[in-house]
């Protein structure tokens, strides 16, 4: 979703601004645009498209000044376009904002600006709240009052970064609700704003997040947060200590196929420090659970997204199995208008790579207002999701940058499995033997990952055998249920290829009727207990000329039998196994969107960062 970045000091703001906006197009934009003061006046530049575009433009006609803010643009209000594009200028020629978020009311203010003579240059709500600053800044005389002002009038969730001719030498940020984030940057003579940790790494690994109704007042040698009510905050100053190689490509074709390979590193992050394999013991000390809150916990409702959604229905089997605490799980965007049924003995769980999914902080605030205990499973540090819980656990993956989402899918599951044992040991459901066994099996997680995705070339040819399909039904039962969800949801949102996924059970109650030569059918069959019924439905699908593709346990000779292709896994306990049938899907769906020629990073219409309803 939009990307911003604000930069005030004594070096040339373009060079700082384009190279920031660059490292959050992983958050998908349709076009971007850049402002800066130059000899005391505003200079603009925008263009649909790629930042390419943009940085074409900026050479044809340079700009330079030591403030500036740009933006990669996700339309909501009025086409990609370069009017449309962000930053946005008062009629004035003053002031510049650039804006994350949707103005709730702004028919209602557009209207009510217009009957005052404002000329809209746009389509977009953004554009209001530059009219709003302009006309509050001739009453209120200083740009943060002005801004203040504004802000009190727009309905919504915002991040906004703004600045000023009349004032040239101060960024005013902030930020109401969860509409992304946004970052201050602290640098030696200079400082930074933006909307994600990335876009400054290169600069700054100094930084504090402005909260809900606060705003930031930044110039090259200070930096003052207040309350939107005018209290000046001490900002918590975090030290970020992401490596920004672990940004960048390397030798991968993609972000996507580099994010698959890290999974042996993420995963054996994942487990470092939170289990002691001597002692037989899980510790989630960022959780803040005594066995007394454990205990008290009568169900657990699991809210997330997308990706994350299908981590939680996996946690769901885990945690009934070893705690025995009832779970359901919730699509955030549902839960949080379904008045749910929780209270203080409830503990919600919100899943989140980015820890700024509007719908998931929607879901938490939902939860926190009827009493629950909130937690959260987050990868992105010093994200809403993470500062806003009773307690995390941090999913240390590092930063993801394709849009689909990979090893920060893999990582919450163990996430989930060690809460599982760490609740099922805090309420002494769990014997010690199963506990030893639980733990034990921990260990082969990293290595049995590196065995997948060693086997990577034989699912590249699977990927380019079937590469011209149009449909694809894709199969589960039991614990890989949400795996058949997740491998479907990873081909359609790469390759475009309709995926449907259905739990296997449910394929006689209707599904089945797609099934003919057209249909390939793609089943998880590990051998557990769900096995014998898994072959008897793929026999099914076979009887009706289905095409079979198979997630099958190696040397299952049924499959070997059965199967058009086979995509071999080797054999792993239960419980972890969605880890490892995940990870061959995970690479066909990005074999066959890259041999399709398609843009696998940033797919069309997708966010990486979904910050709006
Ligand atoms: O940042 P989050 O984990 O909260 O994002 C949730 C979904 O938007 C995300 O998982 C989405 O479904 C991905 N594109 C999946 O690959």
């Amino acid at each position: 979703m939009c990307g911003i970045v604000g930069y005030i000091g004594d070096k040339n703001a373009t060079p700082i601004i384009l190279g920031g906006l660059k490292k959050l197009e992983y958050r998908g934009y349709d076009s971007a645009g850049i402002a800066v003061i130059e000899d005391g006046c505003i200079e603009l530049r925008r263009d649909v498209g790629k930042l390419t575009n943009l940085e074409t433009l900026v050479k044809e006609e340079p700009l330079s000044g030591t403030i500036g803010i740009g933006h990669t643009r996700w339309a909501t209000h009025g086409a990609p376009s370069a009017k449309n594009a962000h930053p946005h200028v008062g009629e004035t020629g003053k002031v510049v904002i650039v804006h994350n978020g949707i103005v709730e009311n702004y028919l209602e203010l557009k209207e009510e600006l217009e009957a005052e003579g404002a000329k809209f240059n746009s389509e977009t709500d953004t554009e209001t709240i530059v009219h709003l600053i302009e006309r509050n800044l001739g009453s209120t005389g200083t740009l943060e009052e002005a801004v203040r002002q504004s802000l009190l009038r727009i309905k919504g969730a915002h991040g906004i970064v703004v600045i000023s001719s009349l004032e040239p030498d101060k960024i005013i940020a902030a930020r109401i609700g969860n509409a992304g984030g946004v970052v201050i940057g602290y640098g030696e003579g200079e400082n930074f704003v933006a909307s994600d940790i990335p876009a400054l790494m290169e600069y700054t690994r100094r930084m504090s997040f402005l909260e809900s109704h606060q705003m930031a007042i930044v110039t090259k040698e200070d930096v003052h947060i207040k309350t939107l009510d005018g209290k000046e905050i001490n900002p918590r100053v975090d030290t970020i200590a992401w490596d920004p190689v672990a940004a960048e490509k390397g030798n991968y074709r993609h972000f996507m196929q580099k994010e698959i390979h890290e999974q042996v590193r993420s995963l054996t992050d994942t487990l470092s420090g939170r289990v002691d394999f001597e002692k037989n013991q899980i510790n989630l000390m960022t959780l803040n659970l005594t066995a007394e809150k454990a205990r008290a916990i009568q169900k657990i409702v699991i809210t997330a997204c997308g990706t994350a959604y299908h981590a939680g229905l996996v946690g769901k089997t885990m945690i009934e199995e070893m705690s025995r605490i009832p779970v359901e799980v919730d699509i955030a965007s549902e839960f949080r208008y379904r008045d749910p049924i929780i209270d203080e003995k409830t503990c919600v769980i919100s899943i989140s790579q980015s820890g700024e999914t509007a719908d998931t902080l929607a879901a938490m605030d939902e939860a926190r207002k009827k009493g629950a205990m909130v937690l959260s499973i987050v990868n992105a540090i010093g994200s809403q999701a993470m500062r806003v819980a009773d307690g995390y656990i941090s999913m240390q993956v590092g930063p993801e940058i394709g849009v689909a989402s990979t090893k920060a899918f893999t990582a919450p599951l163990v996430d989930l499995y060690m809460l599982a044992i760490y609740l099922g040991d805090l309420r002494g459901t769990l014997s010690e033997e199963k506990k030893f066994q639980y733990v034990h099996d921990l260990r082969i997680i990293p290595e049995l990952a590196g065995e997948c995705i060693r086997r990577e070339e034989s699912v590249k040819k699977v990927a380019e055998a079937i590469k011209d399909i149009r449909n694809i039904l894709y199969l589960g039962r039991g614990i890989n249920m949400p795996i058949a969800y997740e491998g479907a949801l990873k081909l359609k949102e790469i390759s475009y290829i309709h995926a449907e996924a259905y739990p296997a059970g449910e394929m006689k109650h209707g599904p089945i009727a797609l099934i003919d030569k057209e249909m390939p059918v793609l089943a998880i069959m590990p051998k557990d207990q769900w096995y014998e019924k898994m072959l008897s439905q793929v026999e099914q699908a076979k009887a009706r000329g289905g095409m079979l593709i198979l997630v099958a346990s190696d040397g299952d000779e049924n499959a070997k039998n059965l199967g058009d292709h086979i995509l071999w896994i080797p054999d792993a306990p239960w419980l972890l196994m969605p880890v490892f049938t995940s990870i061959p899907l995970q690479m066909l769906a990005y074999h066959i969107a890259a041999i399709r020629g398609l843009d696998v990073d940033q797919p069309r219409n997708l966010a990486k960062s979904v910050t709006v309803e």
